[in-house]
């Protein structure tokens, strides 16, 4: 039972219900004239003379893509920042290019659910550094945790919209650049409901991610005797934004969950240097590189004992909680 629960857990169930917070779509068209005043520090076909690994990392602008691209950058890589808003990856880039130096950050807005956009953010990355080795299907929206019936259409198109449909633009798009470049990983981020798991009220959410799977393994075969690679990441449960947004609008609901986020979640500061190392050395196709394990929901419970976390602690200084203050969330 106990086992079956921290599984449950491990599937990410509880962190996706608190994403519930709807993230306005179509913020929209990102102009190219836009687009080109985000390039112009970028040094174009860097990646080709040093032999850096190059990553594009859809929805990087905060949260456990910027995580992903922070860890990314310190390992040595250059990183292709992304999203919808122009503004917070106009943030994440200077930022990033203050720690880092201009000619290995490089920022490109992109809906993923738009298909035009998808293949421009390869175009612009490709140019920018010269080849793409690594393309990571991260960006993700989640819906309140409702019944399916009770989400306004709008909502449940941004999140088929986002995670499915873009993830599967996405993938067209950087499958076929990889075939034509001779080489390349893609990665698609799971969550609740990749496992088939089911929990009330995350019906379009759940089922958006559950395709992830499906979607991935079978292009896992398809790619298979190509110079392609597919493969899965899981980061568990993880404090994000968007969490901290949601919760803050409702407070009774963040003090039901708060004690299991408290033993269970993890400040993308933890998670993505972790993902990040994995991703590097992996050279397998078909690799599910999960963060959160049944082993470490024990370790996590046993350590609560001794150990009481505070992830939603708040500083006094701002008043807002210490886990927004993350570098990971400074898009938002
Ligand atoms: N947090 C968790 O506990 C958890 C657990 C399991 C799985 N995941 C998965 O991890 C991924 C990242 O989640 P997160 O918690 O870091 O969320 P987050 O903090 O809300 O960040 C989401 C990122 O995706 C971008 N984005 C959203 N819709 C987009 C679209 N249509 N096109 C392009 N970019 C878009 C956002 O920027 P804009 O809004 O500017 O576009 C932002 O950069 C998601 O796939 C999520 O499902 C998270």
């Amino acid at each position: 039972m106990a086992i079956k629960l921290l599984k449950a857990i491990a599937s990410s169930s509880f962190p996706v219900f608190l994403l519930g917070s709807v993230i306005l779509r179509n913020l929209h068209i990102q102009t190219k004239s836009i687009a080109k005043s985000l390039m112009h520090n970028a040094i174009p076909g860097l990646g080709d003379k040093t032999g850096m690994k190059s990553i594009v990392i859809t929805g990087s602008s905060r949260g456990i893509g910027y995580g992903l691209a922070e860890a990314f950058l310190q390992r040595g890589c250059q990183v292709t920042i992304s999203g919808r808003s122009v503004a917070n990856i106009n943030k994440a880039v200077s930022r990033l290019q203050a720690k880092f130096g201009k000619s290995v950050v490089f920022g490109y807005p992109c809906d993923v659910s738009v298909p035009e956009q998808v293949q421009a953010l390869w175009d612009e990355s490709f140019q920018a550094f010269g080849k793409i080795d690594i393309w990571i299907n991260n960006a993700g929206v989640n819906h309140p945790m409702k019944s399916l019936w009770e989400l306004p259409a709008e909502t449940v198109q941004s999140v088929i919209g986002t995670n499915l449909l873009g993830l599967t633009y996405c993938s067209q798009v950087a499958i076929k650049g990889m075939l034509e470049q001779g080489f390349g990983h893609l990665y698609n981020m799971e969550g609740h409901g990749s496992d088939g798991q089911i929990l009330n009220g995350m019906a379009g959410y759940g089922a958006s991610k559950s395709a992830v799977r499906y979607l991935t393994k079978a292009l896992v075969r398809e790619t298979q005797g190509t110079a392609v690679k597919v493969s899965t990441l899981s980061p568990g449960i993880v404090i994000t934004k968007l969490i901290d947004d949601q919760f803050r609008e409702n407070p009774d609901a963040l003090e039901r969950v708060k004690g299991a986020f408290n033993i269970f979640g993890d400040r993308v500061e933890t998670v993505t240097p972790w993902l990040a190392d994995r991703v590097l050395e992996n050279d397998k196709s078909g690799a599910a590189i999960a963060w959160f394990t049944p082993q470490k929901a024990v370790w996590k419970l046993i350590r609560s004992v001794l150990n009481k976390r505070d992830l939603f602690a708040l500083d006094n200084a701002t008043d807002t909680y210490v886990g927004k203050l993350s570098s990971a969330d400074i898009g938002s």
